[in-house]
């Protein structure tokens, strides 16, 4: 028990980039403050305690700025970092670095005990999905991803209608994610050669589609444009279409074309733009992300310092009516759920019934790591097409197997696939 009667809970944080500071650093300031409550778990005190990055920089800068805001947290850089931060007693560890590097971070993390979860996309292949879900289920801890959409107000009623039988059995739709070029061209340009903006924002999508929707994932197929981040020829896209088939419990298929960019103008009236429509066989569900109803005009700000359509929902800066300064939303949320689900796990009962806590909390398949398979397949599936189509064999498609797990890859005109993945079969 920590001062003032309460448990806490250490947490450790690898990566402190952009969503580091748009839903983590939120979270944890406020967390410093109020702690959390549960009657399952009565009064907790939550702490950032160590973090790990590879310079160290934005960690000692971010310390500085926030002085009393948050806990003393220790500073790990370089090349052992994660180790160290590993090696402390937190409990549970955030991974935000770059997505082709969640992987070791997250290895690390739950072989050495720790609950993990992960920002979206979890993992980029089935086979490292695989090993860190056997490591969390041997290490007896939570491994989990973050995909905040679920979390939109939107999203959820359009789930609940579906859940409910309102919104009858989807036949396809399409969503499109536009994020600006300011993300390519400078935010992320020390890690952007070989990358795609389908892996980094589809995947929202992706799990929306998978997760409210369900069905088998059959067939993945995609196409991209190259020449603004990078070379026209070279490994690195500007934007990419792709399209998935699943199939319904009942035989009939569903479609989703889902188009992606990061080379949108910096002047665009939003930050990110995003649209999706879903077509039922007695309905029709239409969401726009950015127009809410809100348009906001400041003389020489928008739209490029302040944004003409903003999302207040997912992440917003206010003075709350009680004169309070916050910064809350759906993006925040997403971090405290899984916080709240660790400190079930720990302390919401008797030591004996832990592992109960844990099956629980691991059945959450908006979550859990073990519900991402399809999602994973997807990913590793675009990450296949759009390598062979920078080597210059375009138009590929993948087929996975839902019942064995099996990824292939198919070329027009080839006979031979190539096995991404061998499955259980
Ligand atoms: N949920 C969302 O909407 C959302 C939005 C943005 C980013 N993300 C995800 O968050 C992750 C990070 O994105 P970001 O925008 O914060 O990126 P970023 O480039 O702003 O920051 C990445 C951070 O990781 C650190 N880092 C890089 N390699 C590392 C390593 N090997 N070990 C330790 N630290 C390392 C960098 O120093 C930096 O602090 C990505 O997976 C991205 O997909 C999610």
């Amino acid at each position: 028990m920590a001062a003032g009667g309460s448990s806490v809970l250490r947490a450790g944080m690898v990566g402190l980039g952009m969503i580091f500071d748009e839903t983590y650093r939120p979270f944890f300031e406020r967390a410093h403050a109020e702690g959390l409550w549960d009657k399952r778990f009565g009064p907790l005190q939550v702490e950032l305690s160590a973090v790990g990055s590879r310079t160290g920089k934005r960690s000692a800068a971010y310390k500085q700025s926030a002085g009393n805001k948050i806990a003393d947290f220790q500073n790990f850089s370089g090349e052992n970092a994660i180790d160290q931060l590993v090696a402390t007693n937190v409990d549970l560890v955030c991974v935000a670095t770059p997505d082709d590097r969640h992987f070791d971070s997250a290895k690390k993390a739950l072989a050495a005990g720790k609950h993990v979860i992960i920002e979206k996309p979890s993992v980029l292949s089935l086979r490292e999905l695989d090993e860190l879900i056997a490591l969390a289920q041997s290490k007896g801890v939570l491994a989990k991803v973050v995909y905040h959409k679920l979390l939109d107000p939107d999203h959820k009623k359009l789930r609940t209608l579906v859940h409910d039988g309102v919104l009858k059995h989807v036949n396809n739709g399409y969503c499109s994610l536009l994020e600006p070029k300011s993300i390519s061209g400078s935010q992320f340009a020390e890690w952007i050669t070989g990358r795609n903006p389908g892996t980094y924002v589809a995947v929202h999508y992706l799990k929306l589609i998978d997760f409210t929707f369900g069905g088998r994932l059959k067939t993945i197929s995609a196409t991209g444009q190259r020449g603004l981040v990078g070379p026209k020829d070279g490994p690195t896209w500007d934007s990419v279409q792709m399209r998935m088939v699943y199939e319904h419990a009942d035989g009939r298929e569903a479609a989703y074309d889902i188009h992606t960019s990061w080379v949108t103008p910096n002047n665009f009236p939003g930050y990110v733009e995003q649209e999706v429509q879903f077509r039922f066989d007695n309905g029709v569900w239409n969401g726009h992300s950015r127009k809410r109803g809100v348009e906001l005009t400041v003389e020489d700000r928008t739209p490029n310092e302040l944004k003409t359509t903003i999302n207040t929902h997912y992440n917003g800066t206010f003075v709350e009516p009680w004169g309070e300064r916050s910064q809350r939303g759906y993006g925040i949320e997403v971090i405290e759920r899984f916080v709240r689900e660790v400190a079930y796990v720990e302390k919401g009962g008797p030591a004996e019934q832990r592992n109960d806590r844990l099956k629980e909390m691991r059945a959450l398949g908006y979550n859990d790591l073990s519900a991402d398979r399809q999602v994973v397949a997807a990913v590793q599936a675009l990450e296949a097409i759009l390598e062979e189509a920078a080597q210059g064999r375009p138009d590929a498609v993948v087929t996975y197997e839902a019942e064995t797990g099996k990824l292939s890859l198919a070329r027009p005109g080839v006979a031979q696939t190539r096995v991404l993945h061998p499955g259980k079969g």
